[in-house]
């Protein structure tokens, strides 16, 4: 339809366009439309007390997700878990002698790095062979763990529901954005609309230990949260209603193997991302897309803004006292590389000890056997338990005036163990060591608050929280980012340059050298904002509910063995099933339609330490449901029946 055939001027055609374009999903158009309506079923007027809640017998109130303790013990399959009475010796036998260097940068002058050294990291393996210690545990499986093949989704899908006036995170409810002068930017069909109420009940009887609200005393003000009559709609106790949050992520609309709907189970792997982080990153650059910090022009100072206040809200999300202390980096790997390589480098030594954890992801293992082998360093190895845990008794020992950094996960990603992190920051720091805390599997899921932490370093990835894949954070403390060197050299780092000598800015420029990734940091951004909206406390009550809910059925399977059992979990229920190769479990999950990762998880030391090489791990989201837990659950007892026997 043309313009003139509209009937209506052109000018003000254009002005309302200008306005509606200038204006960032989320954000009010400046021609005075209405405020967006707050999404209806998000109950955010009874926040829980600031800090989590006060358990009894610690000192500190606890995260909402650490709750898990004051829950009866999630049911297991898996036989008693008892200590081991003589933990394996985890001290690294062995490393490449080279000398130390300690540049006395102090950031300010270049320098040229010793080269590594080839051949390996020195560190000959940590200890393995405890599983027979598990009794009843599963067989290791031999055969190859191929991935799952995926199905691709056609792009026409008349599942993909884009242009759906639903609540999208603060983008205002209608229109959708498009994309100047495309109805239908991205090519696909008309929507289906998205029922407005929650699928009805499903027939199925209550599990016997179907949820028991123990939150129902806690959470004083919540109107909404008594039970609700059937517990199987309302994960969180109708805090947020699960099918009005479902219709933000688009992609949950799709389907799978043949008009399967998409079953999201492989959160710890990735996140979905919401409507309002799509057309943020799809707004930057329709309307702001410029390089940043180095240009007079409008866009450059739109492309700018947009970047810092995607720092600014990052330092909020984690409570970090200055956006001066947030690091843009691709994720988490490149985070602790970061810190290795830079702060790493600088202060650690011959003979110097690292310590992380048995349940490190190789991403938080493989950074300190570099820095460890290039510079005579020992790595040693914080044991677990056999729930999964780490051994805060095993970890003082393991202290001492040669550790010079203690770098642990806050959440397991192959277990889901909540490792307390605040211990462990507290026990290092009387040792007089920096602490750095990967975060990668515990911000979308509970409260982090750095400065409460006392954490040195922490670090994590935007695609975890419902953000964009590249784009992650290194938090690290002011005093010690201004004392540490660069990680790269380039552009955007510097504040001059000649050939004999470079001046560097200060934190956080000083680490981002080169044209980052500003269109996710904007979108990263918009995912807190999205997460914040919600309530990480209500996304918390939520999965806890899903997880101890998930996890009892699950482990009602003859034949499944869930691997880590702590009382403090979140998220991820890790298991293996008697008979069955986990890429077969995946395989028939995957014909339903059900996403779970299934394999090693980059984090092999510790699923060696449970006699295990692979599993398949279903990790959980807020948007989940019971509905998809029964679902999980029942295809996984259906092949446990088609199990041969003798
Ligand atoms: N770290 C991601 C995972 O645990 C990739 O699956």
């Amino acid at each position: 339809m043309s313009v003139s055939g509209s009937g209506l001027d052109p000018s003000v055609l254009q002005a309302l366009a200008n306005a509606m374009f200038s204006a960032p999903p989320g954000a009010e158009p400046a021609f005075g439309q209405a405020p967006a309506a707050p999404s209806g079923p998000i109950n955010l007027a009874s926040p829980l007390p600031p800090g989590g809640i006060p358990v009894a017998g610690h000192n500190n109130p606890l995260p909402v997700a650490t709750t898990l303790q004051m829950t009866p013990p999630l049911r297991t399959t898996q036989p008693g878990a008892a200590e081991l009475a003589t933990p394996p010796s985890f001290i690294t036998p062995r490393v490449l002698p080279v000398q130390a260097q300690t540049p006395d940068l102090h950031g300010l002058q270049s320098t040229v790095l010793p080269a590594l050294p080839k051949g390996g990291s020195g560190l000959a393996g940590v200890t393995e062979g405890v599983a027979a210690l598990l009794p009843g545990a599963a067989p290791v499986p031999n055969l190859s763990d191929a991935a799952v093949p995926s199905s691709a989704q056609p792009p026409s899908s008349p599942y993909y529901f884009l242009g759906e006036a639903v609540s999208t995170g603060g983008v205002p409810a209608a229109p959708p954005l498009k994309l100047d002068g495309l109805s239908d930017p991205f090519g696909l069909a008309a929507p289906a609309r998205i029922p407005a109420t929650p699928p009805a009940a499903p027939s199925a009887p209550a599990s016997p230990s179907a949820p028991s609200f123990y939150f129902a005393d806690l959470a004083t003000g919540l109107g909404s949260a008594k039970p609700a009559a059937n517990p199987k709609l309302a994960p969180g106790r109708g805090v947020f209603d699960v099918a009005t949050i479902r219709r933000d992520f688009p992609i949950l609309q799709t389907r799978v193997n043949g008009g399967k709907p998409l079953v999201w189970l492989d959160n710890a792997a990735t996140t979905q991302k919401p409507q309002s982080v799509i057309d943020r990153i799809a707004h930057f650059y329709a309307h702001e897309n410029s390089n940043i910090h180095r240009a007079a022009h409008e866009l450059a100072a739109r492309a700018t803004d947009a970047y810092e206040a995607a720092r600014k809200k990052v330092a909020k999300f984690i409570g970090a006292p200055s956006p001066d202390e947030i690091i843009f980096v691709r994720g988490t790997t490149e985070a602790i590389n970061l810190v290795a390589q830079s702060w790493g480098k600088q202060n650690i030594g011959e003979g110097d000890e690292i310590v992380i954890s048995h349940l490190e992801h190789h991403a938080n293992i493989v950074p300190w056997q570099m820095l460890a082998a290039e510079k005579g360093a020992v790595l040693r190895v914080i044991p677990v338990d056999n729930t999964g845990q780490v051994r805060l008794d095993e970890y003082q020992k393991l202290l001492s005036h040669r550790t010079r950094i203690v770098s642990v996960t806050q959440v397991s990603n192959a277990l889901g163990t909540v490792v307390p992190v605040k211990e462990i920051i507290d026990l290092a720091h009387r040792a007089g060591a920096k602490v750095l805390i990967d975060g990668a599997q515990s911000v979308s899921h509970m409260k982090v608050d750095v400065q409460a932490l006392d954490a040195d370093f922490f670090v994590f990835s935007g695609h975890k929280v419902f953000g964009p894949t590249g784009i992650g954070v290194v938090y690290g403390k002011r005093d010690i980012l201004e004392h540490t060197p660069p990680y790269q050299g380039g552009g955007n780092m510097i504040e001059d340059v000649t050939f004999e000598k470079t001046v560097y800015h200060g934190p956080p420029a000083r680490f981002e050298a080169g044209t980052g990734n500003i269109a996710d940091a904007v979108g990263l951004g918009a995912a807190l904002d999205y997460v914040e909206r919600i309530g990480i406390e209500n996304i918390a009550r939520a999965e806890h509910d899903l997880l101890e809910y998930g996890t009892d059925r699950l482990c009602r399977i003859p034949g499944l063995c869930m691997i880590g059992t702590a009382a403090h979990k979140t998220s991820v229920m890790s298991f293996v099933l008697d008979g069955f190769t986990t890429a077969e479990v995946g395989q028939a999950l995957s014909e339903e339609g059900i996403a779970v990762r299934t394999g090693h998880h980059c984090a092999q030391p510790i699923l060696r330490r449970f006699g295990l090489e692979f599993t398949v791990r279903p990790s959980l989201a807020f948007y989940n449901t019971f509905e998809e837990l029964d679902l999980l659950a029942d295809t996984v007892r259906r092949l446990a029946q088609t199990r041969r026997r003798g």
